[in-house]
């Protein structure tokens, strides 16, 4: 396989940045579908993908995320034209006979360890984060991952009641669904970015043994 060129490399990580301030251009749902279309390929252990991304685009499911929000989160996340809750399931294991069929004794592996369950869930679900990130980049959008929330407050609200509202049906069941990080996404303005912070160098964080 060839290597990208350099025009992907700014694209995805070079110059992306993460964005604070939004141009007023909508994000159609047929590009959050084509997203997670990408998205569902990146890697996870076990292929168990026990990541769950929901696509608040609407002011009134806005409003409900607002009072879990940090202070400093709230104003950005209101004008974004879509926040992502990346979240997991922790009953990730019962779609493991479609997930990995080759293996059928995989699912019972996790069903009985629950620490097991809570570390696959949290490591893949952060990775799956990442990867809506950089898909989210390659296909012209913009990013802002936050962490400045209240998360109890956030599974409360969006994943006990067990409903998924537009399509009326039994989606996160209650209880098992927690999220991790959120990310507004759109189209970002540029004029707004604060100059960008330095990252460490090679040998600061690696070494080759
Ligand atoms: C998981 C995660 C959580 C973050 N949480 C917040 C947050 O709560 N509020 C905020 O303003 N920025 C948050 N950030 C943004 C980071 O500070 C930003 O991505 C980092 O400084 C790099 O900026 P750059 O991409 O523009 O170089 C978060 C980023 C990540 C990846």
């Amino acid at each position: 396989m060839d290597r990208v060129n350099d025009d992907v490399l700014d694209v995805l990580f070079r110059k992306a940045r993460t964005h604070n301030a939004w141009l007023p251009r909508p994000v159609p749902d047929e590009l959050l579908r084509e997203l997670y279309e990408v998205v569902k390929w990146g890697p996870t252990s076990a292929n168990s993908s026990p990541a769950r991304f929901v696509f608040l685009r609407s002011s009134a499911s806005k409003e409900r995320l607002r009072p879990c929000l940090a202070a400093g989160n709230v104003e950005k996340t209101m004008a974004a034209p879509v926040t992502v809750i990346i979240a997991y399931d922790l009953k990730f294991y019962d779609k493991l006979p479609k997930l990995f069929p080759h293996n059928p004794a995989m699912r019972d592996i996790f069903a009985n360890n629950p620490q097991l369950i809570e570390e696959t869930a949290k490591r893949n679900s952060s990775l799956q984060g990442a990867y809506l990130i950089l898909a989210a980049r390659a296909l012209g959008l913009d990013c802002g991952p936050m962490s400045g929330f209240d998360n109890a407050r956030v599974d409360e609200e969006f994943f006990a009641a067990g409903k998924c509202e537009p399509c009326g049906q039994e989606f996160f069941p209650a209880g098992h669904v927690k999220s991790n990080f959120l990310c507004n996404m759109g189209y970002g303005d540029s004029s707004r970015l604060h100059p960008r912070s330095p990252r460490l160098d090679f040998n600061e964080a690696c070494t080759l043994m």
